[in-house]
């Protein structure tokens, strides 16, 4: 059986063992492996800006440092990125309020994060570490996807601190601060979502390859782009639709099927991250997602 949190609403209380991940717990950071991240694609907006690129490469070492110390380091962010989380962060705010969970609406508040500064992950990760035993790990740039996923295991989020460039303020190829604090860490508060997240990385830990694609695909077409059925009315929750004007307006249009959960039907659906989401799936709940995810990860042991 996988651990349960005492923290659980959905299984009646008799059933639950106290689950904690204490500090001394984690394993240490020093040992993961990175791919090499060394070099910006071409197609990353910053690629050929050269102030851009070792403003970047600074705040990635700031992230680094966690790695051996411990410690998240806040980033002093120059008025120039300050300016572009305005930016960013007004718009997004303004289609969430119709279109985002009014869960992840209030835990947005909860956290601080709001439009006018970049909120550093110190905080928000003492927050959410009261909330629901949940971690934030700062981390330089991409990790494969078992060493990230495996991660969750130990309720920890890895997340990037740099923020995209100023030239293509709606876009970014890869995680930055604004897809990590404004898409994914509001989630967290939300403690059958911090169990599930949890499963993923147990889920993550012992799968096989081809498992570990199917959790891939969990993974995307939940924690990316999930929608869910809130009081009658879909509601957003993904971080890859709460953290883009493009996706988020997209995902309520006719241009996109939307099909409830089904798990089997989830982890064997091909995504493309590359175009607009064509596919989107409806959770019922998050104590749903949270009891379907432990009972497939469930079966992984027994096969
Ligand atoms: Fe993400």
């Amino acid at each position: 059986m996988l651990p349960e949190t005492a923290l659980s609403k959905s299984e009646p209380t008799s059933s639950l063992t106290n689950f904690e991940v204490k500090d001394e717990d984690l394993p240490a950071f020093s040992d993961m492996r990175f791919e090499n991240i060394n070099e910006l694609h071409l197609d990353h907006p910053g690629a050929s800006d050269e102030d851009y690129r070792r403003r970047r490469d600074y705040i990635a070492n700031l992230s680094k440092n966690f790695r051996e110390t411990g410690a998240i380091t806040d980033v002093e962010y120059t008025e120039k990125e300050q300016a572009i989380w305005r930016t960013v962060a007004a718009r997004l705010e303004e289609i969430q309020s119709r279109r985002a969970s009014a869960f992840y609406l209030d835990a947005k508040e909860k956290l601080g994060i709001g439009t006018e500064r970049i909120p550093q992950l110190s905080e928000m990760n003492k927050r959410l570490n009261k909330l629901c035993n949940f971690r934030l790990a700062p981390i330089e740039g991409l990790v494969e996807t078992r060493g990230f996923l495996s991660w969750l295991s130990y309720r920890t989020m890895l997340c990037t601190q740099y923020i995209r460039h100023h030239s293509r303020p709606e876009y970014t190829p890869e995680p930055d601060i604004v897809h990590e604090a404004i898409g994914h860490i509001p989630n967290f508060t939300n403690c059958d979502f911090a169990d599930f997240s949890q499963f993923i990385g147990h889920g993550a830990r012992i799968a096989t390859d081809e498992q570990l694609e199917e959790l891939g695909r969990l993974y995307w077409f939940t924690v990316e782009f999930g929608l869910v059925k809130e009081n009658g009315e879909l509601k957003a929750y993904g971080a890859g639709l709460l953290s883009s004007f493009g996706e988020l307006e997209n995902a309520f249009t006719n241009n996109v099927e939307r099909r409830p959960f089904d798990l089997k039907q989830v982890i064997n659906t091909a995504y493309d991250y590359s175009d607009m989401q064509p596919i989107l799936y409806i959770i019922p709940s998050y104590g749903y997602l949270k009891e379907t995810t432990r009972k497939y990860i469930e079966s992984f042991s027994k096969k």
